[in-house]
């Protein structure tokens, strides 16, 4: 089905891909509720694209909360002040993240605080805020809803200079490929959706984040807008619960071994059912 949702509560969307595609979101008449720990770049979003939003098809709205998901014990607080204010929220998008260098040449150097802080936000934070979220997708149903997760090619394939970061999303696309069979076989409302970017130039890669990276960060990846086009149009296809975007699909293994390895998921799931009847 296309995507057929009104309004998406976008978690990671001061920069890079989440404010991106936040902005499609409301150029295409979808609602966004934009989420980061930047109040100014929250600001500067609901000033850009806050009049687009009227203008738009169906008039989608733009609102703003500033929070940081490493904050584990405020998030059902926020998830609740998020549906009071706006019901309406069909579809929550989990797109914050970070990324981190580590090498094990010289384990003295190794930033223990940098693995834990990178698996906190990347996966920790990710598992408190589908428990506080998803509940209130479900009791909308039979209405169709949401949960839009961005993991990353590094999900299906490790790089050598930031191994961790690639831990984190491999964790998150293990946990959303189990989690989308255990909600199937429910017939829930709720579709999990996993967005697939390739290297992108974004903040990412920024030097403020990675100091090794130098000015190299900036230009890393493809450019946002062309990324943007890509996964939204995955986003609005036919079949859109997995969208991977340019060299994930064929370099990356998506439409190669990575189908296996889903095949090979559902045989096991299978055989576990006949195993416990
Ligand atoms: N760019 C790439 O090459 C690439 C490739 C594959 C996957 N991805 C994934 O795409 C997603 C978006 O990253 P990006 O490339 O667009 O980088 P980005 O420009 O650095 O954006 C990261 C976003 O995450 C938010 N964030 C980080 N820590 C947060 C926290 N503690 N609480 C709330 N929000 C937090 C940031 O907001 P604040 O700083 O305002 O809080 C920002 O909105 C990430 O999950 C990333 O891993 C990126």
């Amino acid at each position: 089905m296309p995507f057929e949702y009104k309004k998406v509560l976008v978690v990671g969307a001061t920069s890079g891909i989440g404010r991106a595609l936040a902005a499609k979101f409301v150029e295409n008449g979808v609602s966004v509720i934009a989420v980061g720990r930047r109040q100014e770049n929250l600001d500067d979003f609901a000033k850009q694209y806050g009049s687009v939003g009227e203008a738009s098809v169906g008039e989608a709205s733009v609102d703003t909360a500033v929070f940081d998901i490493t904050k584990l014990q405020e998030i059902p607080g926020f998830a609740k002040d998020m549906f009071t204010k706006h019901p309406d929220i069909d579809s929550v998008m989990l797109n914050s993240g970070i990324q981190r260098h580590l090498s094990w040449v010289d384990p003295e150097k190794v930033n223990l605080d940098d693995i834990e802080q990178e698996m906190l936000t990347n996966y920790t934070s990710y598992m408190h805020l589908t428990k506080a979220f998803l509940p209130y997708l479900q009791k909308q149903a039979p209405k169709a809803t949401s949960m839009i997760y961005t993991t990353s090619g590094l999900a299906l394939v490790p790089i050598l200079y930031c191994p961790n970061y690639c831990a984190t999303k491999a964790a998150l696309h293990h946990m959303i490929l189990a989690m989308r069979q255990q909600l199937k076989d429910v017939g829930s409302n709720v579709k999990i959706i996993e967005v697939y970017p390739p290297a992108v130039q974004t903040e990412l890669h920024d030097a403020k984040h990675q100091p090794e990276m130098g000015d190299r960060g900036k230009n890393l990846g493809m450019p946002l807008k062309e990324f943007t086009d890509e996964a939204f149009e995955g986003l609005n296809a036919e079949d859109n619960e997995q969208v991977p975007v340019q060299m994930v699909k064929t370099f990356l293994g998506f439409n190669g071994w990575e189908q296996e390895r889903q095949k090979t998921m559902l045989k096991m799931a299978e055989m576990m059912k006949k195993q416990a009847h």
